[in-house]
């Protein structure tokens, strides 16, 4: 049995939700009325232009429509609205990678989203339903950028700026893009960095849907211009009115694309609505992180990721909240960053990734004493599993042990948080997602829809649909349909699976195990072992590869990969470089191909893989030998069962 913490009620004045007898108030109003429940929260939370139809139409499932006939627009819901009453607020708190700071209020946030907006529209003919691709650092322009979108109803899509000219070309295409906006670079650990070049190089074939290039000027560093292709965004944002009105969209109108690994093929672009998704990311920023008037809130994730766009941008501007956004790496000039800025900016609910605490932890164990963090209410987790350790100091020494933490599970596709502790109510286990939201069919079932017995494993799946989930996957609904809806149904219909395994115990709480398919997770992002297996057979000398993840003290998890080389005639062998040199050249090729975060940690040369008559690679038997434990898979069904031995040697040598 784990301690349980109950949450210290002197750290929350008015929570939405005080404690357990109201969690389960609103969890039995949704089941008593799920529609209307959510419609109560839709009507009392958007500021419609139009008011919609009908609630949910489900049917063309799994194509789910939320408030269907009803128009609103998302940057008037995260600026315009709060004009009357917040118009002087910091919106955006920016702090650079070398400590400059910027602070944009909700008047200036709206006066510059809209000189943007009238840019893409007047200068590159951005209309709506037009995707706009932004490739950008963490620096305002990036969340001036994305608004800007929304206020004409563009479809933005957001490329981490760590992937290459090729994941980035990948991702341009899918999503035929017509303008990218990028900048020069910015800084990291003191250093200027380049994005342009990365984006000239992404533009060298098959992007001819790309039209413009318009670039912010961050770092000042030589860039090349394209003449008729690349602009200043300064140059001309400066000429642009400072008035331009909020294109009423349909709720169901794609907010943006996000591109997600999944266990097969090519990355898939994940849709979002404009009505659901605005209104989950608002809800549960008021429910999870108890958002309040004065508050500081401060997500750690860039806006490359799913955290960054819900957490950094539309769920506090929805909020009307003040969200701090930083360029920086949290350990530079040392490890103690973070926890200055908490106590500069009085920051009250602090949101990040275990592989940050992790890493804070053990290169800064004694930071967080020197600073006054008692500003600090909330704690928040996301992305991967936090272990118990990483979870106590963060508790103690993070937070004095006054803070609730709350580890929030849920996914790119799922838009905001499913699982999650509500911080004042909630008695937390340590490293436990615990109860689902309110609204939140959460379950964890056998394929058929059997729920599991209490401390079994089982699929983790949302078994009624829900506003802010993912509508589709950009220009491929077949594979949404297999993807999410193939796995497992409930009384006989499908049912959304996420992927993940799940536990839950005789109280109801639910701790995620983990994927049960080829995902990994590395820091928090997920990696598709296929698009890394992919990446790695560009290598000349490589015949097959096998990727699998292996747990890692900091990332959580690493990449493992398995290589079995082509056989090279003997007169030929000296022209294959030396297995050190290989190792280099075939992170060289994920380097190019997918981006540094896809670095392999471990590369096994090995004489063949492991797998069965008909083909298949037992992947489970090369975690097991990557974790250095005794393989306990029955391997009389392998092709050649002594592959697993010599694979053991050569891995013990
Ligand atoms: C996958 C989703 C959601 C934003 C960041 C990642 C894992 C997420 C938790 C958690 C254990 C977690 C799951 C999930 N995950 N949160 N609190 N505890 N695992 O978004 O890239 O879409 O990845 O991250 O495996 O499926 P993503």
């Amino acid at each position: 049995m784990s301690k349980i913490y109950h949450p210290q009620k002197k750290m929350f004045k008015e929570p939405l939700i005080k404690n357990m007898c109201e969690y389960t108030e609103l969890v039995e109003k949704f089941e008593e009325d799920y529609e209307g429940t959510w419609a109560c929260f839709a009507d009392e939370k958007i500021d419609w232009f139009k008011p919609y139809d009908k609630i949910l139409d489900e049917s063309d499932a799994p194509f789910y429509k939320w408030f269907d006939g009803g128009e609103l627009n998302v940057a008037h819901q995260c600026i315009d609205r709060h004009l009357e009453t917040k118009k002087n607020k910091a919106a955006i708190i920016f702090e650079g990678d070398n400590g400059d700071q910027r602070i944009l209020t909700y008047r200036e946030l709206y006066y510059e989203v809209n000189k943007t907006a009238n840019m893409f529209k007047n200068k590159f003919g951005v209309k709506k339903g037009d995707r706009v691709v932004i490739y950008m650092p963490m620096i305002p322009e990036a969340a001036v950028a994305m608004l800007a979108c929304a206020r004409i109803g563009a479809i933005h899509s957001i490329v981490f700026g760590g992937f290459s000219a090729d994941a980035l070309r990948d991702r341009i295409i899918d999503a035929e893009a017509k303008l990218v906006v990028t900048a020069d670079g910015a800084y990291r650990k003191g250093k200027p960095y380049m994005l342009k070049p990365v984006v000239d190089k992404a533009l060298e074939e098959g992007c001819e849907c790309v039209e413009k290039v318009c670039i912010v000027e961050r770092n000042g560093e030589d860039i090349e211009w394209v003449a008729g292709r690349d602009y200043s965004f300064e140059e001309l944002v400066k000429n642009e009115s400072s008035k331009c009105d909020a294109e009423p969209v349909d709720s169901e109108h794609p907010l943006f694309l996000l591109y997600t690994s999944g266990s097969t093929g090519k990355p898939k672009g994940v849709q979002h609505s404009s009505a659901g998704y605005i209104l989950w990311a608002q809800m549960t920023m008021e429910w999870t992180f108890d958002i309040k008037d004065n508050d500081t809130f401060w997500c750690t994730a860039d806006i490359g990721w799913i955290t960054g766009h819900t957490y950094i941008i539309y769920g506090p501007l929805a909020a009307g909240a003040t969200t701090v956004m930083f360029e920086g790496v949290p350990t530079f000039p040392d490890a103690g960053r973070c926890w200055k800025m908490v106590e500069e900016y009085r920051i009250n609910q602090f949101y990040t990734a275990p592989t940050a605490i992790r890493l804070l932890h053990k290169t800064g164990a004694d930071e967080p004493a020197k600073y006054d963090l008692s500003s600090l209410r909330i704690l928040g987790t996301v992305g991967e599993p936090i272990d118990p350790e990483a979870w106590s100091w963060y508790y103690n020494e993070v937070g004095s042990g006054q803070c609730s933490i709350v580890d929030t599970w849920w996914q790119t596709e799922t838009g905001g948080h499913m699982i999650t502790p509500l911080p004042a109510a909630t008695p937390i286990k340590p490293a436990c997602a615990t109860f689902p939201l309110p609204g939140i069919k959460a379950e964890v079932i056998e394929a058929d829809g059997t729920p599991t017995e209490a401390g079994e494993k089982g699929y983790l799946c949302i078994t009624k649909p829900w506003p802010s989930m993912i509508r589709t996957i950009w220009g491929d609904k077949e594979r949404f349909k297999k993807s999410y809806f193939g796995d497992c149904k409930k009384d006989g219909k499908p049912v959304y699976f996420s992927g993940d395994g799940a536990m839950k115990d005789e109280e109801g709480y639910i701790t995620i195990t983990g994927r049960t398919d080829d995902v990994i997770n590395v820091s928090g992002h997920r990696m598709g072992t296929a698009e890394v297996e992919a990446a790695v057979k560009n290598h000349d000398h490589v015949a097959e590869v096998a990727v699998v993840g292996k747990p890692h003290d900091i990332k959580g998890e690493g990449i493992f990969a398995y290589v079995v080389l082509k056989s090279v005639p003997v007169e030929e062998k000296d022209v294959v470089a030396d297995e050190m040199e290989l190792i280099k050249e075939i992170n060289g090729v994920i380097k190019n191909e997918i981006g540094a975060i896809a670095l392999c940690d471990d590369i096994a040369f090995v004489p063949g893989l492991p797998k069965t008559r008909s083909g298949k690679i037992m992947r489970r038997i090369l975690r097991s030998l990557a974790k250095g434990e005794e393989v306990k898979q029955d391997t009389s069904t392998l092709e050649d069962p002594s592959i697993v031995g010599k694979i053991k040697e050569i891995l013990d040598a």
